[in-house]
């Protein structure tokens, strides 16, 4: 019997929502047959791995030290096969500022930004309303902030609590549809539409059950429905990324172009009962249980 170690928790600011993965991760891999370990960083320390010495860590982990290569790189170092993506991919895809450098080179349309020295931000009108505000390199939507107008703006920097280090990624802010794609054994599987009340699509919006509606399939035509396919795929591939991803798309839908713009690709996409990766695997017929029996399959060092 294969002994599986789950690594959930952390000390992200992605904890709880990471908890609620591994906890499903954990119940599923029972089922399975698995040994099971649950792991969690921020009770225990990491060199611990080695002495319990799983078959293959499964990674359940969201956020920074789980999700942007720090924790892959240890396991690589430990020689013990992990889920998910590599180190240079997680660590891409962590960071929304590198990973687009490689998706505009692969052709991909990226919502569109500059990073800005927090400073400047505070001092100067740096882009036309409405825009974005993002950390770098953070999930979850945590810090980020949608600016309308001078009035949001007014209150953003009155309120502001950044902790994300000295700079600032700020976007242009693209109207229209929230769409995701899911990313499985190296094919997009199905995209769903996120519809929701709050202004931003938030953390509560992301998992608090009513906050939000999900379509699977997109309410849109074919022919975007594909290209979103396809946008998540390419996306997937250029950054070398492999087990599960999920692609955060916005679709100007009412623009006379119809553009679709890639947000950023999660390469620890959510496993919770109510997360998105797993609804549209089922839409798929892909049951929760082979998604983690694949990932198990799928485990590896450096590749
Ligand atoms: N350029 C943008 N235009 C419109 N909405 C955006 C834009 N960037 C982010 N958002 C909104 O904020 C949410 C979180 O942004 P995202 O880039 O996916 O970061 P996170 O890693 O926090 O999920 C998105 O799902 C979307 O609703
Ligand atoms: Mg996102």
């Amino acid at each position: 019997m294969k002994h599986i170690l789950v690594l959930m928790g952390g000390e992200s600011a992605e904890r709880e929502v990471s908890i609620k993965t591994g906890m499903e991760v954990s119940k599923s891999l029972k089922n399975l047959g698995f040994k099971v370990t649950e792991f969690d960083p921020y009770e225990k320390q990491l060199f611990e791995i080695q002495n319990i010495s799983p078959d293959i860590v499964f990674n359940a982990l969201h956020g920074r030290f789980g999700e942007d290569g720090f924790i892959q790189g240890l396991l690589e170092l430990y020689k013990i096969p992990y889920t998910h993506s590599g180190v240079l991919a997680s660590s891409l895809a962590m960071n929304k500022v590198y990973s687009k450098k490689i998706f505009e080179s692969v052709g991909i349309n990226c919502t569109i930004g500059d990073v800005y020295i927090l400073d400047d931000f505070f001092h100067s009108e740096i882009m036309n309303y409405p825009y974005v505000i993002k950390p770098i390199n953070e999930g979850s939507s945590v810090g980020v902030s949608i600016i309308f107008n001078k009035n949001d703006r007014d209150n953003f920097l009155k309120n502001i609590e950044w902790s994300f280090g000295n700079e600032i990624l700020v976007e242009e802010y693209v109207p229209g549809k929230e769409l995701t794609v899911a990313i499985y054994k190296d094919k997009a599987i199905g995209v769903t539409e996120i519809m929701y009340q709050s202004k931003v699509y938030d953390y509560n919006a992301k998992y608090k059950e009513n906050f939000s509606k999900h379509f699977v399939p997109a309410k849109i035509s074919e022919q975007k429905y594909n290209e979103a396919m396809s946008v998540g795929l390419k996306a997937h591939r250029s950054l070398g990324c492999r087990g599960i991803t999920r692609a955060d798309i916005r679709y100007d839908y009412e623009s006379e172009s119809g553009d679709l713009y890639l947000m950023e690709l999660n390469t620890q996409p959510g496993l919770t009962p109510i997360s998105l990766f797993p609804e549209i695997a089922e839409h798929a017929g892909i049951t929760f249980d082979e998604i983690v029996d694949f990932l198990i399959e799928d485990a590896g060092c450096n590749k």
